[in-house]
């Protein structure tokens, strides 16, 4: 095969390690995107259920948001000071979400949460976190623990992720099982004089937390004087315009944002309670207390006009109303086709992102995603991306520019995948 995406990845082999940029198979190589479709560079399409893990919400290229960045583009890129169109979004991080007093920007969610760790660490002068089996909260050392462990360790003893982490942080971490307040709360009341923190994310992957699961966290957290951060990087103006807060109705103390408020440009945020955020000001808590954070695109003013336009366009109204119909309609198509076919699934999720689990256990912990069918998983995958759906391992993102057209293009790829998932 001599395709021009075959030498691309020829050379991708070469001079990246694994032939990728770490994220996605290298052997798919996007060359544009638009509304909710995207062509590889052989001029296949394809539905985006991947939306670039998430960013492009509004779907790709939209040409308000276009507008918009290039607008600024023509003005100057980057100025490592304040500017306006950052200063501006911060107001609409504000004025959006419930926790958010004040806002700071970092460039990635990796970097968000662990500045939001950090501020919850010199707040309290504690140093342990709480994080949650399964629970992503992107690439530090203190989150590559508990991650995605492949035997699961023993509550609340730490596994690390990854190569290349020092030992000594397991001894700042604590790990609880997802959707389990009574294990919460027994690990909060004990750690309690030495916890800066806990952190979740109030829809772990594709898990709903279950009806009063977060409340309950909160609770707890506010009960023993430990702050509550919420990991917003995907649910932020997603699940709804202020965020998984708005959604379930519970607000934390620090929240960390990124993919959609930065427009398909990188940028992110820490934002939450002003006691709390005044430790990223030296002249409110002194220089003992004073929390260091530099970032050469902090605000970046392209990333603030994309994410600026990008929200206008959710306010919008009707604009969750239409995710979040599409989304339900795709999952009780996939669970009834899957149903249909005699193969034990689980449609786990929550508008506007969902996936099947390959089991007939209900998903409620990271744990019960184990029991699923990994290798029918990959497979489902592999047959529907030759049929034209792109999309993550284990994720469907849906954009409020997904068509009609593209919905049954994909119900009718469900139905010839799941066919010959059957032989
Ligand atoms: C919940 C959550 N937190 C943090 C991150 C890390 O964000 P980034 O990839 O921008 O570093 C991600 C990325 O997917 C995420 O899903």
């Amino acid at each position: 095969m001599d395709t021009i995406e075959s030498n691309v990845f020829e050379t991708a082999k070469r001079v990246l390690p694994g032939g990728t940029f770490g994220n996605f198979p290298g052997e798919v190589i996007i060359r544009e995107g638009k509304a909710g479709r995207v062509w590889d560079e052989n001029g296949k399409e394809y539905v985006d259920y991947l939306l670039g893990s998430g960013p492009m919400l509004v779907g790709h290229a939209h040409p308000e948001v276009t507008e918009a960045a290039q607008a600024q583009i023509a003005k100057g890129t980057t100025f490592f000071a304040n500017n306006r169109l950052g200063i501006e979004l911060a107001e609409a991080i504000v004025d959006a979400v419930p926790c958010a007093e004040q806002v700071r920007f970092v460039s990635s969610g990796t970097e968000a949460d662990l500045y939001a760790m950090r501020a919850a660490r010199a707040f309290t002068r504690r140093d342990k976190i709480l994080k949650f089996e399964g629970g992503y909260h992107g690439m530090s050392d203190y989150s590559l623990m508990s991650l995605a462990p492949k035997r699961s360790g023993n509550f609340p003893m730490p596994v690390p992720d990854s190569a290349g982490i020092p030992k000594s942080v397991r001894e700042d971490m604590i790990i609880a099982p997802f959707n389990d307040a009574e294990a919460v709360d027994a690990l909060v009341r004990e750690h309690k004089d030495d916890l800066a923190g806990v952190i979740v994310e109030p829809f772990q992957r594709i898990i709903p937390p279950e009806p009063g699961f977060l409340a309950a966290v909160r609770k707890i957290t506010a009960d023993n004087g430990v702050p509550l951060i919420f990991d917003e990087v995907v649910t932020g103006f997603r699940l709804a315009y202020g965020g998984a807060q708005e959604y379930y109705g519970v607000v934390p103390d620090l929240c960390t944002l990124g993919k959609v408020i930065g427009g398909g440009f990188p940028l992110a945020a820490i934002a939450g309670k002003a006691e709390i955020m005044a430790h990223f000001d030296k002249s409110k808590v002194g220089d003992e207390n004073y929390l260091v954070q530099i970032g050469t695109l902090s605000g970046n003013p392209v990333a603030a006009a994309a994410g600026l336009a990008t929200m206008a366009i959710l306010k919008r109204p009707g604009a969750y109303e239409r995710i979040h119909g599409t989304e339900r309609e795709l999952m009780a198509t996939l669970g009834g086709l899957l149903r249909e076919a005699g193969i034990p699934a689980q449609i786990s999720g929550e508008p506007p992102l969902f996936d099947v689990v390959f089991t007939d256990q209900k998903v409620r912990d990271y744990r019960d995603t184990l029991s699923g069918d990994a290798e029918l998983m990959r497979r489902f995958n592999a047959l529907l991306r030759e049929r034209g759906i792109l999309k993550g391992e284990s994720k469907y993102y849906i954009s409020l520019a997904h068509t009609d057209e593209d919905i049954a293009f994909t119900i009718d790829a469900w139905k010839s995948a799941i066919k010959e998932l059957k032989v």
